[in-house]
């Protein structure tokens, strides 16, 4: 039987870079003593007040079709964080709620996006951008970030790539795997290009709320008809699994979106929205505590790190994600990753998930509980030096 191209698109390399997450996951299952650090998922519950909402409005017959915008007063709510955070006032009609980020930023690359068009995006990105960069046969053109300067905009390497087959330009801020922030003035430059050369910008501001203050800075006040915000309470509120999202931007897009939502998701369930407004009420507590939770965790993840031959951590400005580049050890990321879950039990995510200017480093989550980190960096301890032993006995051959 045949399928269509689009099966093509969306089954790369982001699709394999789970492979050892599932594995993992399955050997969790077994009872096997696995560490998984592969994925960002606090270890953390749901704040009480978010799920007692859900369960009451559950109770209460909150089960039947919902508006597939999105409730209003949960599209104003939304509306009013997008102001807190970046000083863009938005009608509520500029929003729509979507299932999680991920969800959004397919929903964004549908609506803007075609075969012939050119989508911009800085390499590292995170996993799933080449799928849902291209799952409207747009082609990614992948921008590399300077590697040697903690991964920053090169805005030399942006302006030369854009041609006029670029449409779009798509980010995350803070990003994933690196953790870094685009500053006022990347931003700045950036908004010059996009304004010289009419692109979309797509602002993936999924861990906004774990950066300091609970803000990044952002182009949705100064390009407000070119500037697509997505948001979702996964990270800020540790509701993964909640599929809570958002996009705003300019009232024609969410128009588009809303079209698209329904023939594909049909919206949001009611008990889910009505604790999404909760949680959005409670927004300024619930960043408090999940950025406190992951500056914690990076400082115990860095101090364990810190000594370990053959390995280099490379710490966030946001986020939960730690890259190490392990150039040192004589491995590339695939082979240190891969070998660390063989033999060790801990799950991570080689940099060539990312992209190639982390093929020698590896992303591990320190949104684990304490212990775990500090036994996943003990067996990393181990691993390195029966690496550096291994490397210096003489070849078996
Ligand atoms: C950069 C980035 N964008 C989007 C997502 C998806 O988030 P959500 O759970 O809101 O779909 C993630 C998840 O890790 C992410 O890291």
């Amino acid at each position: 039987m045949k399928f269509s191209q689009l099966v093509k698109r969306v089954g790369g390399d982001g699709a394999d870079a789970w492979d050892t997450h599932y594995r993992a996951l399955a050997a969790k299952e077994r009872g096997e003593n696995v560490i998984i650090l592969s994925v960002g998922d606090p270890d953390v519950a749901t704040p009480a007040p978010v799920v007692e909402r859900a369960v009451d409005a559950l109770q209460a017959g909150d089960t039947h079709y919902t508006a597939i915008r999105g409730r209003g007063t949960l599209r104003e709510r939304i509306a009013r964080l997008h102001e807190s955070r970046c000083g863009q006032r938005l009608a509520p009609e500029q929003v729509i709620v979507l299932c999680g980020a991920q969800n959004a930023l397919l929903v964004s690359m549908l609506c803007l996006t075609q075969a012939g068009d050119e989508v911009l995006t800085f390499d590292p990105m995170y996993s799933t951008y080449p799928a849902s960069l291209e799952a409207s046969g747009a082609t990614l053109v992948r921008v590399p970030l300077n590697r040697d300067d903690g991964f920053r905009l090169d805005l030399e390497r942006l302006r030369s790539a854009i041609t006029p087959r670029s449409r779009v330009l798509s980010f995350a801020t803070p990003g994933n795997p690196t953790g870094s922030i685009l500053s006022a003035s990347e931003l700045a430059a950036i908004g010059e290009l996009a304004r010289a050369h009419d692109l979309w910008i797509v602002a993936d501001e999924v861990y906004a709320g774990l950066a300091p203050e609970g803000r990044v800075p952002s182009l949705a006040q100064q390009l407000p008809e070119r500037v697509v915000t997505i948001g979702s309470l996964s990270k800020s509120h540790a509701m993964c699994g909640w599929r809570v999202g958002w996009m705003t931007g300019p009232r024609e897009l969410i128009d588009h979106a809303e079209n698209l939502v329904l023939c594909m998701l049909y919206g949001l369930p009611g008990f889910i929205q009505e604790a999404a407004i909760t949680a959005l009420d409670m927004a300024d507590d619930a960043e408090r505590r999940m950025r406190s939770y992951c500056e914690r965790r990076a400082a115990l993840m860095l101090e364990h790190l810190q000594g370990i031959p053959g390995i280099r951590p490379l710490p966030p400005q946001a986020g939960m994600f730690m890259l190490i580049d392990v150039r040192d050890s004589g491995l590339d990321g695939a082979a240190f990753a891969q070998g660390f879950f063989d033999r060790h039990g801990v799950s991570t995510i080689a940099g060539s998930a990312f992209g190639t200017q982390t093929r020698d480093c590896v992303r591990l989550s320190f949104a684990v509980e304490e212990p775990l980190i500090v036994e996943a960096c003990t067996r990393l301890r181990r691993y390195c030096a029966d690496l550096r032993v291994e490397a210096r006995a003489p070849s078996r051959r």
